[in-house]
């Protein structure tokens, strides 16, 4: 079967689902994104992903390429054409086409909207799950507005390269006081050994990731202890229990931080429940509402 892309209001197969080589998103990194989870027939959080995606745009001063109502039937619609049951959902806005010039152009242009779709491998998730994952550290080298979810991804891009090299499957990011910021697409989260999660606050240095968000729900559903402030990686690899959230990783275990062991190096009880139960919690909405 084909893959299907969602282009500037058309669905087309891969092959012919191009932008302008003059888009701002590839010549400027002048684009914002998001991903969502798509859990048995379901976008997870699609709410709190569009409300992020606003403010992402309000921040560039950027438009909606659509209502956010029918922003949200492509984002069905494309997961559905592409038969997604499991996986994921990617939308890209960027601040659209217009002759290369750093400033923003001074005639108003229509946004570009691309959204795709595809299904993740349940056995890699269950191989995460059971086994957790290794990370990296890295300097943190990125600019200071992280906050927005911009396509701008470069340090990102090295510090994933980092890991892959090393055989790791994330690289967290530290500061110049060498407190971990997050992971380089995901967040960063200890457990004390009072079983208290201790994860960054979010107002500086790292994105408001939505899964941390729906982390906090199922904490402060469950009565376990969350803790917003600063950690260092001497910290970390000292901790009871250590995991990443993010959309396509939901909460996993980290096992070893660079050579430190995390633990008894397996994943620990509590992010192992957290994993398991993760969507009891999160709002679910059908793909097909027709
Ligand atoms: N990344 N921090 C960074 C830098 C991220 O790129 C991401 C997500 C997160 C977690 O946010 P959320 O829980 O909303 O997915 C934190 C996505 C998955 C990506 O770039 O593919």
């Amino acid at each position: 079967m084909s893959r299907i892309a969602y282009v500037n209001g058309r669905y087309l197969p891969h092959a012919q689902a191009h932008v302008h080589v003059e888009d701002r998103g590839f010549q400027f990194a002048d684009g914002v994104y998001e991903v969502c989870e798509i859990w048995n027939g379901h976008i997870v959080d699609m709410t709190r992903h569009l409300d992020r995606l606003g403010r992402s745009l309000t921040e560039l001063q950027m438009d909606w390429p659509l209502e956010r109502r029918a922003m949200e039937t492509v984002l069905r619609e494309t997961a559905r054409r592409n038969r997604v049951k499991n996986g994921l959902v990617y939308l890209q806005v960027t601040r659209g086409q217009a002759r290369r010039d750093f400033a923003f152009p001074k005639l108003p242009i229509p946004t570009t909207l691309v959204v795709t779709a595809r299904s993740t491998s349940p056995s890699v998730a269950v191989k995460n799950s059971e086994d957790g994952i290794a990370v990296v550290t890295t300097p943190d080298i990125r600019w200071e507005r992280v906050d927005i979810k911009t396509v701008s991804l470069l340090p990102q891009v090295l510090a994933k390269q980092k890991a892959v090299r090393a055989g790791a499957k994330e690289a967290w990011m530290y500061d110049k006081e060498g407190y971990v910021t997050e992971g380089a697409s995901s967040n960063a989260w200890i457990v004390a050994q009072d079983g208290t999660l201790i994860t960054r606050p979010a107002e500086k240095g790292i994105l408001r990731g939505i899964t941390r968000a729906a982390i906090m729900d199922y904490a402060a559903t469950n009565g376990i202890k969350v803790e917003e402030r600063h950690f260092t990686l001497e910290e970390a690899k000292a901790a009871r229990e250590a995991f990443i959230t993010s959309a396509t990783m939901l909460a996993t275990a980290v096992v070893k931080i660079d050579d430190a062991v995390i633990g008894n190096g397996q994943p620990g009880s509590i992010v192992s429940a957290m994993r398991a139960r993760f969507h009891e919690g999160v709002e679910k909405l059908p793909l097909s509402v027709y």
